[in-house]
């Protein structure tokens, strides 16, 4: 077997410490996709671009696969080795390089973990906006991997937006650093554009060069109680016609709301069938006058109660309830499988009745939460039979399918953020076209000829003319 003869070679080359044999790699066998164990033939820590480069070089000169790692907290499988082979992981990769005050600059190895890097430009008076709801866990690379969105994308943008320039390693080993240090800059095609969210399949991100802004004098959260989702949704529409623009406008639902109800660290009242969770920053005096402004548009919109955050401690209380939704509604199900598809923000309202009328057609629970103000929605299949069990699969899967029917008649999309990995590879072509397909297929081609990189994730496998 190939990886006989390069693991070896590997340990030779990196330090036994740094190449974990099969053995030792089943951590690195899954991610937080909830999609089944494939633990890799090696798992390497690589530490430098040269190391990175190595691994790629050595493993393409044997045909040998490789699936670049960030933190693991991938929600569509794509850090899974599928097809065997070596995991290369960047976690050790986490020097932030640099932070330039003046240019509004960061420049970061892979591994930082997006909170770190978030704390210390703050501690500087910096911003650096995009806020998975991970961030404590996920790091940067993986969000340049999954162009990752979060809550504040409303207002900030998605991860794309903040990536200036990159450098990344091509399959053999090439290193490319497309991008620049510039605020503008239009030379030649938008190279940096296409490696962020391309999954770890055409290169391996070693450095990202990260534009930042000033850090928003002041913040107000809010938390709207609903006694129904419709409510809430038409919540999120009258704010935004109301001309405001809060970083974050979050929805859960009834389902989502029972689930943390018993963790929250503010009481929910049993009555609530849905919330809207609203955040602001800006100039300080601005912040409570546009809260108050918010609230009573809620409460027009069928807000029962409006709580508003007098302090940091009641913010964190608010965005608790928020940021456990996904690990809750985990603990309280033998599977549950999370999907995060996306429609223009109008339709959002029709997409929630729908997603409820799927669940009872298919008698399986569903909770929808998430970026309502980008028409962002997570909706969570919740199973009480185990994924391995008979037939659960498929039964999951055809109210997933209908969840992704119904998204793309709205003019939506399958992912808004989580990417398409592995878990939804099989549907991208009732989204995208033949042509547009094959186009990526090409790209793909271009960057990594042998397919080694990331195999079988993102685009749909076969068809291969
Ligand atoms: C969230 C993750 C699941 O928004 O995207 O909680
Ligand atoms: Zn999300």
């Amino acid at each position: 077997m190939t990886q006989v003869t390069l693991l070896p070679l590997l340990e030779r080359e990196l330090g036994a410490a740094r190449v974990l044999a099969s053995d030792r790699a089943a951590r690195y066998g899954q991610d937080e996709s909830n999609l089944g164990s494939f633990p890799p033939d090696a798992v390497v820590l690589a530490e430098t671009r040269e190391e990175v480069a190595l691994v790629l070089r050595l493993a393409a000169e044997r045909g040998v696969p490789v699936v670049p790692r960030g933190a693991g907290t991938g929600m569509t499988g794509g850090a899974l080795a599928t097809e065997g082979g070596i995991v290369l992981s960047t976690e050790r990769m986490t020097r932030i390089k640099e932070i330039d005050r003046e240019s509004l600059i960061a420049v970061v190895e892979p591994g930082v973990i997006t909170g770190t890097l978030q704390e210390a430009v703050e501690d500087l008076g910096l911003f650096y906006p995009p806020d998975p709801a991970s961030l404590s866990m996920c790091s940067l690379g993986g969000n340049v991997a999954e162009n990752a969105g979060g809550p504040r994308a409303f207002k900030y943008g998605v991860t794309r937006e903040y990536v200036l320039g990159l450098e990344v390693v091509l399959p053999g080993g090439q290193v490319l650093r497309p991008g620049r240090r510039t605020a503008k800059g239009v030379t030649g095609y938008d190279v940096t554009a296409l490696f962020v969210g391309s999954e770890g399949t055409l290169g391996i991100t070693t450095e990202v060069t990260l534009k930042l802004l000033p850090l928003p004098a002041a913040v107000g959260t809010l938390l709207a109680l609903f006694r129904d989702v419709h409510a809430a949704s038409l919540a999120v529409t009258s704010i935004i016609g109301a001309g405001h623009r809060p970083r974050a406008l979050e929805l859960l639902d009834a389902t989502a709301l029972d689930h943390v109800r018993p963790k929250s660290q503010f009481p929910i009242p049993p009555e609530a069938r849905a919330a809207v969770l609203i955040e602001v920053d800006g100039e300080p005096e601005a912040i409570e006058p546009t809260c108050v402004r918010i609230g009573q548009v809620c409460e027009r919109a069928g807000a029962y109660e409006v709580i508003l955050a007098k302090d940091e401690k009641d913010r964190r209380q608010l965005w608790h309830a928020r940021r456990i939704v996904s690990s809750s509604l985990k603990e309280a199900h033998r599977w549950k499988l999370s999907e995060d598809v996306a429609v223009p923000r109008g339709a959002m309202p029709v997409l929630i009745d729908r997603v409820h009328e799927i669940g009872k057609r298919h008698g399986l629970g569903m909770a929808s939460y998430g970026h309502a103000g980008d028409g962002n929605l997570h909706v969570n299949v919740l199973s009480e039979r185990a994924r391995e069990e008979d037939g659960v699969k498929d039964h999951v899967r055809a109210a997933v399918a209908d969840v992704f029917r119904e998204t793309l008649a709205l003019g939506g999309t399958l992912s808004g953020e989580h990417g398409i990995g592995l878990a939804k590879r099989d549907y991208v072509a009732w989204e995208q076209a033949p042509e547009l397909i094959e186009f990526q297929r090409k790209l793909k081609a271009l960057c990594d000829p042998q397919n080694l990189l990331n195999p079988g994730k993102m685009l749909p496998v076969g068809h291969r003319e």
